[in-house]
């Protein structure tokens, strides 16, 4: 992790205070590396349980981080881990945080009318300035912003899992967002010691998004002639992949899969990469949604 604890950066830029909407597995991470980076952050979700369950994993994460960073100073590390959770605060309602906000970023469930409707809200009372964002996989981001009448300052930021090991964060530019935004995004995802790739309208062809989601499901395809297993360790141990397809399908969690998996399956519907995997449907329709039910691909304890 670059860059801890506010420098000047953080301090001189335009986005200095935060607010993610969404405290799962995604939302818990952006708002874990902008705290550590010494943005404010506001946490936002449903239900204080949730919250309380998504400071929880973030406490765990930053746990891992000083483990190695601080492996020599524990006082130090718990400090550390204090002042970044100092930086973040959970809310319940998304309506009265965001008018100190500078960005809003969205992290909830793939399903476009809900989004709509939170950011139609969101509109009305954040201030002109603030930026949305939505970290939508598989959503093109026009279609999220036409609820708002704030086109030109609406963009996507597409971050990775899990997020404070993954350097790339896709910056997404949809039609009506200006260059403005545009550069703000691109420095923010910056100022979150992340590497930017700029990713222009939908134009998926070129997108981390859709290459992640062809090759899955083409693992997926493929399952029917082999073991889960063997494709694993083949894609380990031959081509160098970090986690096997199924570990990481079961770690993205099964049901965020599918979203992301059914959403480009509507848009392309000739194409066989997208055609729906039964085994995939069967699984989630059993609420074997990976690890953080215990069980998907494979069990856990
Ligand atoms: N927070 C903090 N640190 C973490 C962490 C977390 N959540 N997860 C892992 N780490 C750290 C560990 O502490 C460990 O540090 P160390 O090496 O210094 O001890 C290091 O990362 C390695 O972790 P592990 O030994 O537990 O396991 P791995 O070596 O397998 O690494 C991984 C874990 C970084 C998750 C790696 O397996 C990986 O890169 N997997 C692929 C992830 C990927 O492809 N993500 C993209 C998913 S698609 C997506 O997000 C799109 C969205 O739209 C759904």
């Amino acid at each position: 992790i670059t860059r801890t604890l506010c420098s000047s950066a953080v301090r001189n830029a335009a986005i200095k205070h935060v607010t993610v909407i969404g405290g799962g597995l995604m939302g818990s991470g952006i708002a874990q590396v902008a705290a550590v980076t010494g943005h404010s952050v506001v946490l936002v979700d449903t239900s204080e349980d949730i919250l309380k369950n998504s400071a929880k994993n973030i406490q765990g994460s930053l746990k891992r981080v000083v483990k190695k960073k601080f492996a020599d100073k524990p006082e130090a590390g718990e400090e550390f881990v204090q002042k970044v959770m100092n930086n973040i605060s959970t809310s319940t309602d998304a309506a009265s945080v965001v008018q100190k906000t500078d960005l809003v970023v969205e992290a909830i469930v793939e399903n476009l009318k809900v989004k709509q409707a939170l950011f139609s809200t969101l509109d009305k009372v954040a201030p002109a300035h603030t930026i949305f964002v939505s970290n939508t996989s598989s959503l093109p981001i026009a279609d999220i912003a036409s609820s708002t009448a704030r086109l030109d300052r609406f963009g996507g930021l597409h971050f990775f899992n899990p997020v404070p090991m993954m350097k790339l964060v896709e910056v997404i530019k949809a039609a009506g967002t200006s260059q403005q935004t545009f550069d703000a995004l691109l420095d923010f995802t910056k100022a979150l010691g992340k590497h930017p790739v700029s990713s222009h309208l939908i134009q998926h062809c070129f997108s981390l998004r859709t290459l992640q989601a062809s090759l899955l499901s083409g693992f997926m395809n493929e399952v029917c002639h082999g073991s889960k297993e063997d494709i694993d360790v083949a894609m380990k141990l031959g081509a160098g992949y970090p986690m096997g397809p199924f570990e990481l399908l079961d770690y993205v969690g099964l049901d965020t899969s599918k979203f992301i998996i059914d959403g480009w399956y509507e848009k392309e519907p000739e194409n066989p990469l997208f055609a729906p995997s039964p085994l995939l449907n069967k699984l989630v329709a059993e609420g074997k949604l990976g690890k953080k039910t215990g069980e998907g691909f494979y069990k856990y304890k």
